[in-house]
């Protein structure tokens, strides 16, 4: 038997306006609630990169306070950091030595500061970081011109470059980023102390944690590992020294913090090797990602400026906060073996005597004037009794 098929009827489509004007407002409903949610997260969007690169650039330096006819010393100021460093301190009414190796660029920073500030009292002085001599004959000079310092700034720097050697035979970014300023230093500490209250500021690095003080080999002569070996030894050695200079100055009112000013869009990659799309794909995101030169300028900015800074001595310090020291950044046996070496390096005498005699009340005390020339590298020949002693009598 058959099964009897059942037509299968279609009901006509009857056109109901209410419906379809139902359906069309639907529709249209769903095409803005697209756009409002897509604005809403476009909006979030915008927030969180805004939140982030504010967070990236970092705390600025707010308070108002004026220096005027303040002595002041930046190292390495014709471009990136320094140069901001310079552009706000002579905003604030600053006399200020600039210390760079290149006299030209010197200078064009020089005349764009001044037209920016005004600030007539900008000087171009040569210093190469990298010869020992040149380090002496800048500070004969600056000494024949002030009789006080109120802030020095050591801020120049080389990073990961292929080894090479300092006019002096030493590795390069040792020899640069601390004997030089190692030296520079020593021999300003009497005009810093004429001033006091004075200041330094030591711009180090956070590569330090990747520093070790390689007693065996510090000029990697044996292993030359151009940003964890060479660069971050000499970061590491930059806070040693603060730390130990900090100690020694103790009583004397002048003061020495240092810091890492974050990671700044400037110059200092210069030797970094890649090929040229790689090089534009990192200076692209490097616009958003890495600090400005004058967000990386704030940290050494504060620590030369702020009031509420003065008497606090041998910090750390990032983003302008306070920062604990790791193991081996605040080893002071460490740090006294890199201070003893590096006076026999840059040719200065013993600011303390080995028979351990050293300090009355904290004070630095040492062996007043003798000559410094005949020292290890001490490029001093032929230089005037002022330009190669040190005068390290508390004052
Ligand atoms: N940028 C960062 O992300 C970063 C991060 C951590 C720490 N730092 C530290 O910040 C400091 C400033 O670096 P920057 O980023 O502003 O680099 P930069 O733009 O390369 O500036 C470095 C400055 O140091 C000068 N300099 C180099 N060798 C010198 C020498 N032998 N004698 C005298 N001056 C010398 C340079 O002069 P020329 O122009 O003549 O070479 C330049 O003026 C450095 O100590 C660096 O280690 C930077």
């Amino acid at each position: 038997m058959s099964e009897a098929v059942t037509p299968t009827t279609t009901t006509p489509t009857v056109f109901d306006p209410t419906a379809e004007a139902a359906e069309k407002a639907l529709c249209f409903r769903g095409i803005w609630a697209w756009l409002v949610l897509i604005l809403l997260i476009g909006l979030a969007v915008f927030a969180v990169m805004w939140l982030l690169r504010k967070f990236i650039q970092g705390p600025v330096y707010r308070k108002k306070n004026r220096i005027d006819g303040k002595v002041v010393i930046v190292t390495g100021c014709n471009t990136g950091i320094g140069k901001e460093t310079v552009l706000e301190l002579a905003r604030r009414g600053a006399k200020i030595y600039m210390a760079c190796r290149d006299p030209a660029r010197c200078e064009a920073a020089r005349i764009e500061i001044i037209d920016r500030t005004q600030n007539q009292q900008l000087f171009n002085r040569s210093l190469d970081l990298g010869s020992l001599e040149s380090v002496r004959n800048f500070v004969a000079r600056f000494k024949a011109e002030e009789t006080r310092l109120d802030l020095l700034v050591n801020n120049a720097g080389i990073m990961a470059c292929p080894r090479s050697l300092t006019a002096d035979g030493y590795e390069q970014q040792f020899g640069v980023n601390h004997l030089g300023h190692f030296l520079l230093t020593n021999l300003l500490l009497d005009r810093l102390k004429q001033a006091s209250p004075s200041r330094i500021v030591v711009v180090s690095s956070a590569a330090h944690l990747f520093g070790r003080i390689n007693r065996e080999d510090l000029m990697s002569e044996r292993k030359y590992g151009k940003f964890f070996g060479a660069y971050s030894q000499s970061k590491l050695a930059n806070i040693l020294f603060t730390l130990k200079l900090s100690k020694l100055l103790q009583g004397s009112g002048v003061t020495v913090n240092c810091c890492h000013p974050g990671v700044v869009r400037t110059e200092l990659n210069r030797h970094f090797v890649a090929p040229g799309w790689v090089k534009s794909c990192i200076q692209t995101l490097a616009l958003y990602f890495m600090k400005s030169p004058q967000a990386g300028a704030q940290t050494s900015l504060r620590l030369a400026l702020d009031p509420s800074l003065e008497g606090s001595s041998g910090d750390y310090y990032s983003d302008s906060m306070r920062f604990p020291l790791v193991p081996w950044a605040r080893n002071m046996e460490t740090a006294d073996w890199l201070w003893r070496e590096s006076e026999k390096l840059v040719g200065l005498p013993p600011i303390e005597p080995q028979n351990g005699g050293v300090q009355q009340n904290g004070n630095v005390t040492g062996n007043g004037t003798r000559p410094v020339a005949g020292g290890a590298g001490g490029g001093g020949g032929g230089e005037s009794i002022e330009t190669v002693v040190v005068d390290r009598t508390s004052s």
